[in-house]
Parts: structure tokens; C-alpha cells; sequence
């Protein structure tokens, strides 16, 4: 499949784009700057020994994806999803984005629209928008050795992106977990903040999240 990252260049992006190109995925790395997505798809191509991954400017990536993944801060969303628009209409298109900021008086403040996915659908109407990975940290991600100790939970309201997204979760070993309509993003995109503030007390790197009472 061919997955383009918009906002590839960054950590949670490239960190994607290393799992799933070793899992035989093609990757087109998206960027503002056509330059720095090329540079960091040879840093990835290098990293992984795999050839498929290339670097294009943000609508360009979108164009050549079937699967399309908005690995930007929330803060870019207005900016840079209305001129891929077009190259969106009828794909699958997973929000990674979470509102955060550190360093201000609150960690999370979810979006007027609800959460930052609905807030991409909006942007892209035509798309087939699924929220998922926000809690599954780049620096995890980019440790491709290891297996990652947390759950996926994931929520759209299209029956089929979510199995593509079902299948590029379990792609990289993840248990994905259905949480429902897009209308839930809000609750999953906050999780991430509590992941943070975790992380941060208790010196950790990689607090998760797993739902028990689930049929194995
Ligand atoms: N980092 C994590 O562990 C993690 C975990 C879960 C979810 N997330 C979420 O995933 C998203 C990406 O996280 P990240 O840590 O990879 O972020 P990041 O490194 O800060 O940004 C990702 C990329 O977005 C582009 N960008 C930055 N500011 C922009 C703007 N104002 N407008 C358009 N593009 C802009 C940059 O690429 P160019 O300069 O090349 O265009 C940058 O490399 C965020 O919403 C974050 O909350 C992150």
C-alpha cells in the first residue's frame, strides 16, 4: 500500500513511516518543503534498507497515497489540509494529531470542533476519516526492534477505513481496539495528555494504554 505522512518529516511521522516500510509499505514522506522530505526519505531509506520510501511536498504526497496520515501539530491543520483537499476526496485518511502544548497552563485543550479529527473531516468532507496511533509514542515507534506495549484504539465512521487501519495497526503488532464514531476522537486524543503527565511523574518514556475484559 502506498501510505503518504503528511507532516512525515517530524518525529511521530517518521517513526510510522519506519514501521510500516519495514513491513513492505511504500511511503511518501509529506512536508511544507519538498527539500526536507526527500532529505529525511533518504535518512529513513538508509535507516530501514528499504528503497520505497520518498519525500514530496504535503499535496503532492496526498496525491500518491491511497492512504493519507495527518502527522502534523494541530496547529497546522488549516493551513495545510485545504490544498490537499482534492487529493483526499473518497481516501482513507488517519489523524494521529493531538492539541497539546507544553509549557502553558494546560497540556490539552481539545478543539472547538470536538477533537482535532473531527476537525480534519471537516477540512477534508469527502475523506474517510479515522482517529488512531495517538498513544503510540514516536520514539516507541522508532524503535523498530521492539514490540510496542500498548493498545490501539481507533474511531471513525467509515465500517472499511477502519480495516485498512485495522490492518496497518496489527502491521505492526498492535492489538486494535474499535472505540466507536469519530464523535469519540475527543476522548482518545485527551488519553494522550494523561500518557504525557504519566510519563513525566514517573520518569517513564513509554507509558500505553490497554482495555481489559476484552476476548483474547
Ligand atoms: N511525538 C509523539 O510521540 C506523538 C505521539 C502521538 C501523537 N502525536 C501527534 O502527532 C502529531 C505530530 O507529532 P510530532 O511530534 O511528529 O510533531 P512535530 O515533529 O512537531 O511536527 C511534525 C511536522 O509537522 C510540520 N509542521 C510543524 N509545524 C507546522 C505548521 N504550523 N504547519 C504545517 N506543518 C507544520 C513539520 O514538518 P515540515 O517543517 O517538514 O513541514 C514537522 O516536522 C501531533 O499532532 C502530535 O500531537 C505525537
Amino acid at each position: 500500500m502506498n501510505i503518504a505522512i503528511l507532516g512525515g518529516t517530524g518525529k511521530e511521522g517518521s517513526g510510522l513511516a519506519t514501521r510500516w516500510a519495514l513491513v513492505g509499505h511504500a511511503i511518501i514522506i509529506g512536508s511544507r518543503d519538498a527539500a526536507r522530505a526527500h532529505d529525511k526519505a533518504v535518512e529513513l531509506r538508509e535507516r530501514t534498507k528499504k528503497l520505497t520510501i520518498v519525500g514530496k511536498a504535503n499535496a503532492e504526497a496526498a496525491a500518491l497515497g491511497d492512504v493519507v496520515v495527518i502527522a502534523l501539530p494541530a496547529t497546522g491543520l488549516a493551513a495545510t489540509l485545504p490544498p490537499a483537499r482534492e487529493a483526499c476526496r473518497g481516501k482513507v485518511v488517519v489523524s494521529t494529531v493531538v492539541a497539546l502544548s507544553f509549557g502553558g497552563p494546560r497540556l490539552f485543550t481539545p478543539p472547538p470542533a470536538g477533537s482535532s479529527a473531527e476537525e480534519v473531516q471537516a477540512l477534508l468532507p469527502e475523506a474517510k476519516v479515522v482517529a488512531a496511533f495517538h498513544h503510540i509514542a514516536a520514539h516507541e515507534l522508532a524503535e523498530a526492534e521492539h514490540d510496542i506495549d500498548s493498545d490501539l484504539l481507533m474511531c471513525g465512521a467509515d465500517v472499511e477505513a477502519k480495516t485498512v487501519v485495522t490492518e496497518l495497526g496489527r502491521s505492526m503488532g498492535l492489538r486494535v481496539i474499535d472505540v466507536g464514531p469519530l464523535s469519540n476522537a475527543g476522548p482518545v486524543e485527551g488519553i494522550t495528555a494523561l500518557l504525557a503527565t504519566i510519563n513525566r511523574r514517573y520518569k517513564l518514556k513509554n507509558a500505553g494504554i490497554k482495555i481489559t475484559g476484552l476476548p483474547s
